[in-house]
């Protein structure tokens, strides 16, 4: 193992060494690497007369470009060093730095706690890929709800070989179930050392947040199987966050709840500016980290985040200069927060129309509507045609697209949809149904 690891796992010991546990193989060897960029780094300071470190171009002492890519971005507000050189595999740090005070703000019941630094990633895909490296080995088992992004499936068993392990999402009464969601985590828990549960919310593909009461119990159950002696890593896929329409949904993330409950409970906040600041193919995501920590929190999170930017810098080596740029100025625009209220309102428009629409006895007897209080998407349950047979009539006969799931479900991403369309595509819908049935 290399030396630099070594110091990494000794100073995460140090402070909690029930985290260390929790390393997959990978992470447990991860160190970010000195040599060429922290050399470069330090010629970067001291470097005055000649810096012939790092693997760019320059003339004239400038940064090299072609006009003809320059042209595309404003050089008075972006320049070429801003936008063309390589971002360190952490990310630019004052994007770190504001994305963790955003971080507090949007949670006010961080405050007082400590957390990690967030390590930039390629949007929340990336960073759900890299957490896979840091903490999943293959056969470990990942808890995931039946209705889910389908991606995870992709990234955490294709790839890494992770066993996925489901409970239905919704109780017969209508909201989480809770019931479900202890049965599968104790019954996970009694054949393990450790196991991984993924939240996300607002989720895809229902649109539901969970309750403060529900978020709260799932808090404390995975508390208590921790207590108990389990290692659980809680990873809360925070993708959509922010957009919670109705009183009874959280308005914060599961992470604050459970970031600082107990040495056997980690919990990684994956969220982005990808969906939350509608920039999906800028690609900023980001990872951090909560946790009891005895010793000096400092140095464990510190030796986290170099962990995981070292697997990074394995991986895709740094992220996208000019994204991660845009949204860092963005964020720090005085017109920033009004603009996105703007747009929060517009999508709780769009959501509550739906509400409305679906509320029409017309629909009835051709789908029932699952929960949703959040987020882009809401889903229905046909009950008399096949799912997939109604996207694709739906798709031919009248130019209508949307997603089916399973054999029964269709997803809306009402997030598309301008208010004066929601009730034409719905009983478009009713229409595919009759003319199937
Ligand atoms: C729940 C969830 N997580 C993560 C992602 C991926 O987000 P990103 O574009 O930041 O990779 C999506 C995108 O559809 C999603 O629905």
């Amino acid at each position: 193992m290399n030396e630099l690891a070594k110091q990494l796992n000794a100073d995460i010991v140090a402070g909690n060494s029930m985290t260390f546990d929790m390393l997959s193989s990978i992470g447990k060897n991860l160190f970010f690497p000195k040599g060429i960029l922290s050399q470069s780094a330090e010629a970067k300071q001291k470097a005055h007369k000649l810096n012939a470190t790092i693997g760019i171009a320059k003339e004239e002492g400038k940064i090299m470009y072609l006009p003809s890519v320059m042209d595309a971005i404003d050089m008075e507000s972006i320049p070429p060093e801003e936008s063309l050189t390589y971002a360190p595999s952490f990310g630019i740090p004052a994007l770190r730095q504001a994305w963790k005070e955003a971080q507090y703000e949007k949670n006010p019941s961080l405050s007082g706690k400590t957390t990690s630094l967030p390590v930039v990633t390629c949007g929340i895909t990336h960073a759900i890929s890299i957490v896979a490296d840091v903490w999943v080995d293959p056969g470990d088992v990942v808890i995931v709800p039946d209705m889910m992004w389908g991606n995870y499936n992709m990234i955490l068993n294709v790839r890494k070989g992770a066993e996925i392990s489901k409970y239905t999402l919704f109780s017969d009464k209508g909201g989480y179930n809770i019931e479900a969601f202890e049965k599968k985590v104790r019954e996970e828990a009694a054949k393990r050392d450790k196991i991984v549960v993924l939240l996300n919310f607002p989720q895809n593909p229902t649109g539901y947040t969970a309750t403060h009461e529900e978020g709260r119990q799932i808090a404390d159950i995975l508390t208590r199987v921790a207590q108990e002696g389990t290692k659980v890593i809680a990873v809360t896929d925070d993708a959509y966050f922010g957009l919670f329409f109705e009183d009874d949904a959280m308005k914060e993330s599961m992470f604050t709840l459970m970031c600082d409950r107990h040495e056997n409970l980690l919990a990684i906040k994956l969220d982005g500016a990808t969906k939350e600041n509608y920039v999906w193919g800028l690609r900023v995501g980001f990872i951090s980290y909560g946790t009891r920590i005895t010793g000096d929190a400092a140095k464990v999170y510190e030796a986290l985040e170099k962990k995981t930017a070292g697997c990074v810098r394995g991986n895709i080596s740094n992220c996208s200069h000019l994204g991660q740029t845009i949204v860092l100025k963005s964020m720090k625009d005085p017109r920033y927060q009004a603009e996105k209220l703007e747009k929060f309102n517009t999508l709780k428009s769009r959501a509550n129309r739906v509400k409305d629409v679906l509320k029409n006895e017309k629909y009835k007897d051709a789908w029932d509507v699952y929960p949703f209080n959040s987020g882009y998407f809401m889903c229905i349950r046909l009950k008399n045609v096949a799912a997939e047979t109604l996207r694709v009539h739906l798709l031919d006969t009248y130019g209508v697209g949307l997603i089916a799931l399973g054999e029964k479900d269709l997803r809306v991403a009402f997030s598309c949809l301008d208010l004066d369309d929601v009730e034409v595509l719905f009983d478009t819908v009713l229409q595919g149904v009759k003319d199937l049935s």
